[in-house]
């Protein structure tokens, strides 16, 4: 077993993690959010999302919080993107990247993005396009990739052949994503084994959900694959408004913990991602539901 050396560390909280909030978050608490992700070394973060404000409301200011952003040219500020409209808000709210999003689950997927797989891809297409001729990068997600909401089932081979034409329409990366937290390390490399036989290994990417608190087992059962691209959200917040029972990403800092315990480079300051998680979970006036933010809470210095 050869262990990935680097890890690439894709940041989701200020998206995933704030459009499950029910309480509104200011624009400059997301900026100052993002601006403290920044400053701790995260160098892909996702920023919000283009999507219908009527679907998720919290959202719907992304295009104000990307216009405070600093201008950096070493981080990239990424953004959801479900179709046309959502990518020319992205375009012109200057984001480095887009990225798609469909399921493997049919039932899902109508009532996150209100259509079918098949029709989502279709909606893709068009992006994939304007994107291609623009010179943005697009990533892909693929929820419910170990398991649906809805008790239908999802096969290794239904998410393999998803993630094949997300890869095949020029995603540089599939992210896939355990919506709900149900997977367990054995299920998460036979997923990964069986995409890794219709997409190469290095453009898998996986978002896991702590629900049932297997997040970071399933972590390390991919970085035994050889999968170095994770998502993950600051202060484990997130969940998806159209998932029922979905709580939180794995916390960053939990990540990080076990990469830096490993010898594993994220390029990630610990003690400032989890000054971050404090900063955000005290706006919410609660304790981040990381364990490794609270057990450094008193050792930051
Ligand atoms: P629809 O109602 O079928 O769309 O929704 P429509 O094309 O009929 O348009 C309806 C209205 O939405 C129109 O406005 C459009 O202009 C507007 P109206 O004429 O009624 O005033 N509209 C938009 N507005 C802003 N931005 C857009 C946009 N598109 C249409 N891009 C739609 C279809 C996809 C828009 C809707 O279902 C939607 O916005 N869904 C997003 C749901 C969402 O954001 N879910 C959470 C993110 S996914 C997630 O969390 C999972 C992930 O983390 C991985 C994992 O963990 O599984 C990524
Ligand atoms: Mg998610």
């Amino acid at each position: 077993m050869t262990l990935p050396s680097r890890v690439r560390i894709f940041e989701v909280g200020a998206r995933d993690g704030l459009q499950n909030e029910k309480q509104m978050v200011p624009v400059d608490i997301k900026v100052e959010l993002i601006e403290r992700l920044i400053d701790a070394g995260v160098g892909a973060i996702e920023t919000g999302s283009f999507v219908s404000p009527k679907w998720v409301p919290q959202m719907a200011d992304t295009a104000d919080v990307m216009a405070k952003l600093p201008v950096r040219d070493d981080v990239i500020y990424s953004v959801l993107t479900p179709n046309m409209k959502g990518y020319e808000g992205a375009m012109a709210a200057k984001a480095d990247e887009v990225e798609i999003f469909t399921a493997a689950s049919e039932l899902f997927n109508k009532r996150n993005i209100n259509c079918s797989i098949a029709e989502s891809i279709e909606r893709f297409t068009p992006v994939m396009a304007a994107a291609k001729e623009a010179g943005i990068p697009v990533r892909a997600s693929v929820s419910c990739a170990l398991g649906s909401p809805f008790g239908d089932e999802i096969t290794p081979a239904t998410v393999a052949d998803v993630a094949a034409k997300m890869y095949d329409m020029g995603c540089y990366e599939v992210s896939l994503a355990d919506t709900i937290g149900v997977g367990t390390p054995r299920r998460t490399k036979e997923v990964i084994e069986a995409v890794a036989t219709a997409i190469p290994l290095d453009v898998i990417g996986v978002h896991f959900h702590d629900t049932y608190g297997q997040a970071l087992a399933n972590y390390l059962a991919a970085l035994e694959m050889g999968v170095a691209r994770f998502d993950s959200s600051v202060a484990g917040l997130g969940g998806c408004p159209y998932a029922p029972g979905a709580t939180g990403n794995v916390a960053t800092e939990d990540v990080v913990y076990m990469l830096d315990g490993m010898g594993i480079d994220s390029s990630i300051d610990l003690k400032k991602l989890v000054r971050t998680a404090w900063f955000i979970s005290d706006f919410f006036g609660r304790a981040p539901v990381s364990s490794v933010a609270r057990a450094l809470k008193n050792k930051l210095d």
